[in-house]
């Protein structure tokens, strides 16, 4: 993979006609050593937020994965050997269950009803070693990503699935996602405390709580507290719980340990008023910037260009045929923006590398190594200091004319 100093010294260098993901690999060591360090109990990563940093997560001395599907478990078992794997997706395919039991070695296995543990139980032939965690329901509310409506279950049927399970297990857990970019610790705390009330209310006594992920990055609209107060509100409801003497206590973030680590150099194929069309998208690596209307971090790479005081707000197009295609913003950028500049997109590691389609063709992406730091930073590690001294600066007047789609004038 080619290096440069800066995203600036590589348009300079290679005027990329593609996409290019600029990667911080150091932006991953600096997060998952954050994590060892700082959170109480054990770390494993979601693989699914961006397989690509796998191997920099296992140097740095993480070696336990959340893992949801065959793919994530090969992927797991040929890059890092000898790692725990847990199968925390609440509805699995027999032959996954099958294989990840006797193939790969997994005993841990999360469930959100009793179908899924009797087919649990068939596939490994009634083993007497599982890990069965129950997926809980929890409130999503001070999440930016709400993950509540699919899996988990909560009530009375959750204290009967937990009776059944337990019977089943070797150890069992409880687990629970709060929603992806959480912006609040209590939110945390609250999900703790309907596991505390389902522990009395059940009589049943679990080994280990799963907090999940939902640990957030920073964007330019989404400053969240800093993660300190994330992990000291944990300790303190976990402190709290009729278990906590006995208990583990885990968590599986994604989102928090590679966000920072990559960004998006693209290239502006043409404006229309404050509109951009840009050479990636929605079904590249932008689908965040699209329905879920993430602003991420932008800023003009213009290595020959002067510097402009006069921003404005834009939105961007993707190349593709589909007017879904479109990413609201606003972002700022220099007023005079227009075909040929690039845009740098920065805190783009979760999500985006992953969820590329080769929708109209325009899959074709390359990588590079960068070594300044992300533009955004919850590590202390950003370009900018902090989301406030990022978004500088005064708007200009929007040119005559010149509206985002939907708004008037
Ligand atoms: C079971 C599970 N654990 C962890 C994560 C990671 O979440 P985040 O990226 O919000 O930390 C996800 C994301 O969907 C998940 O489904």
């Amino acid at each position: 993979m080619q290096k440069f100093i800066t995203s600036n010294a590589m348009v300079c260098a290679m005027r990329p006609e593609h996409p290019v993901y600029c990667l911080h690999p150091r932006a991953v060591t600096i997060a998952t050593s954050w994590f060892l360090d700082n959170f109480p109990g054990r770390v494993l990563f979601a693989v699914k937020t961006n397989p690509f940093f796998v191997d920099t997560i296992s140097a740095a001395g993480l070696q336990h994965f959340d893992v949801a599907s065959l793919g994530e478990i090969e992927l797991i078992h040929a890059k890092v050997p000898g790692a725990r794997m847990s199968f925390m997706h609440p509805v699995k395919s027999r032959v996954s269950i099958r294989r990840a039991y006797f193939e790969f070695g997994i005993r841990d296995f999360a469930l959100d009803c009793e179908a899924e543990l009797t087919k649990i139980l068939e596939e490994t032939q009634h083993a007497n070693d599982l890990n069965l965690f129950v997926r809980l329901s929890v409130s999503n509310r001070h999440s930016r990503l709400d993950l509540s409506g699919k899996f988990g279950i909560s009530g009375k049927p959750a204290a009967k699935l937990l009776l059944k399970a337990r019977q089943a297990a070797m150890r069992l857990g409880i687990c629970f996602h709060a929603g992806s970019q959480l912006m609040r610790p209590e939110a945390y705390a609250d999900a703790m405390e309907v596991v505390s009330k389902l522990i009395r209310s059940s009589g049943v006594i679990i080994d280990v709580l799963d907090v999940g992920g939902g640990f957030p990055s920073i964007y330019p609209d989404m400053t969240p507290p800093p993660l300190a107060d994330f992990i000291a509100k944990i300790s303190e409801s976990f402190e709290q719980m009729p278990v906590s003497e006995t208990c583990e206590l885990w968590c599986e973030p994604g989102r928090a340990l590679v966000a920072e680590a990559a960004s998006l150099v693209v290239k502006v194929e043409m404006r229309k008023n404050n509109t951009l069309y840009i050479n990636d998208g929605t079904y590249g690596g932008l689908f965040d910037a699209g329905h879920p209307g993430f602003k991420f971090p932008i800023t003009p790479v213009r290595p020959h260009a002067p510097v402009t005081d006069s921003l404005g707000k834009f939105s961007l197009y993707g190349p593709t045929c589909d007017s879904l295609d479109f990413m609201p913003g606003p972002f700022i950028l220099p007023a005079d923006i227009g075909e040929g500049d690039y845009l740098e997109i920065g805190n783009l590691g979760a999500y985006s590398m992953q969820l590329r389609t080769e929708f109209n063709g325009f899959d074709r992406t390359e990588l590079v190594d960068i070594a300044e730091g992300p533009l955004l930073s919850m590590y202390g590690i950003g370009r900018k200091v902090g989301a406030d001294d990022f978004e500088v600066i005064e708007a200009t007047e929007m040119q005559e004319g010149n509206t985002l789609p939907g708004e008037t004038t």
